[in-house]
């Protein structure tokens, strides 16, 4: 079991998919009714009444507010019944929770913890998102049968590539190259350098260097649940590694993760590169990511349900522990906030 931070911002959905009908999702939990008020901003409430704990979300939009579908208590956005039958006015403790949101880089988020604590000026924006000179692919929001935090080693790991992503964003052969790794207030940082290798497949037709790149994956994981993978590639020999990338291919693979349970997470994936949008290019792309991340799932689920059964376990340890050993503790610490 992981203790959940809950003073966080976390992802919440697709800004996409939250329109003005109610949704449902669950965070760290928490069952939650969504929508979006006439002003535009989204509502986040308790998905329970407090008379007989019947789902709001089985009930009916009135304007900016939420009707139960049982007897017909009324919720406002901020939480507060607005409307009781049978009562001239309802009194202040017929409330339910509301969590406060915001919305950037194309998702909702949410706060679970603190109301007052809630910083919007906090919420993960990468600026490169507003930057025209990078064009987005927008993913899918896909469900993982595994804990949060197990994706969010996988996400601290550039060493499973190799291994797990062979078709896609590995080069052939095995590579031995060093991988290293720092913590920086709450975000643990993961990278190493391919010096003078070949493209990898995902990046072949974006530029054609006309030979070997120098190739570099930086994996920023924000804790508790937000990985920014850094990745790219520049010609052999023109000092990339020294800081000039100005002929280059680069992405930005974000995963904001929402962590539903113990064994759910939903993991919310865009890719930002720095060339203009095409649709051809773009549709090979995301096809590309869609297949690399369902085989992280694949073996993330896979080892859930080992984890799952009872087993008498001794965990080895890797060198490459080391950057997951650190989120987690980041984690841990965010937790007992
Ligand atoms: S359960 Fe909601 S009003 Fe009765
Ligand atoms: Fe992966």
């Amino acid at each position: 079991m992981t203790a959940y931070a809950y003073n966080a911002w976390y992802p919440l959905a697709w800004s996409r998919d939250i329109g003005q009908g109610i949704s449902t999702r669950r965070v760290l939990e928490e069952d939650l009714a969504v929508y979006r008020a006439e002003d535009g901003t989204v509502a986040a409430l308790e998905d329970a009444c407090p008379h007989r704990l019947a789902p709001l979300s089985l009930g009916r939009l009135r304007g900016n507010a939420i009707e139960c579908g049982y007897h017909g208590l009324t919720f406002d956005c901020s939480g507060r019944c607005t409307v009781a039958p049978g009562m001239a006015r309802p009194p202040e403790s017929f409330r339910v929770r509301s969590y406060p949101t915001a919305e950037s880089m194309g998702m909702v988020w949410v706060w679970m913890g603190d109301a007052e604590k809630a910083d919007r000026s906090q919420v993960f924006h990468l600026p490169q998102y507003d930057d025209p000179a990078y064009s987005v692919v927008e993913g899918d929001a896909l469900p993982v049968q595994a804990n949060y935090l197990s994706l969010a080693d996988n996400l601290c790991d550039p060493t499973h590539v190799v291994y797990v992503h062979q078709t896609t964003l590995a080069s052939a052969g095995r590579e031995e190259t060093r991988v290293q790794h720092e913590r920086q207030g709450n975000k643990v940082v993961t990278w190493r350098w391919v010096i003078d290798g070949p493209l990898i497949p995902i990046f072949e037709g974006l530029k054609d260097f006309g030979g070997n790149v120098d190739r570099w994956h930086y994996y920023h994981y924000h804790a508790p649940s937000i990985a920014v993978i850094d990745f790219g590639s520049a010609r052999t020999g023109t000092g990339a590694p020294e800081g000039n990338r100005d002929d280059c291919i680069q992405m930005y693979a974000c995963h904001f993760i929402t962590p539903v349970d113990q064994r759910t997470c939903v993991q919310h994936w865009l890719c930002l590169r720095n060339s203009p949008a095409d649709p051809v290019i773009d549709e090979r792309l995301r096809s590309n990511l869609r297949m690399a991340f369902d085989e992280d799932k694949r073996m993330l689920e896979a080892i859930q349900r080992n984890e799952d059964k009872p087993r008498e376990w001794k965990r080895v340890h890797l060198g490459l522990d080391g950057s997951s050993i650190k989120m987690r503790r980041i984690v841990e610490e965010m937790a007992e906030k």
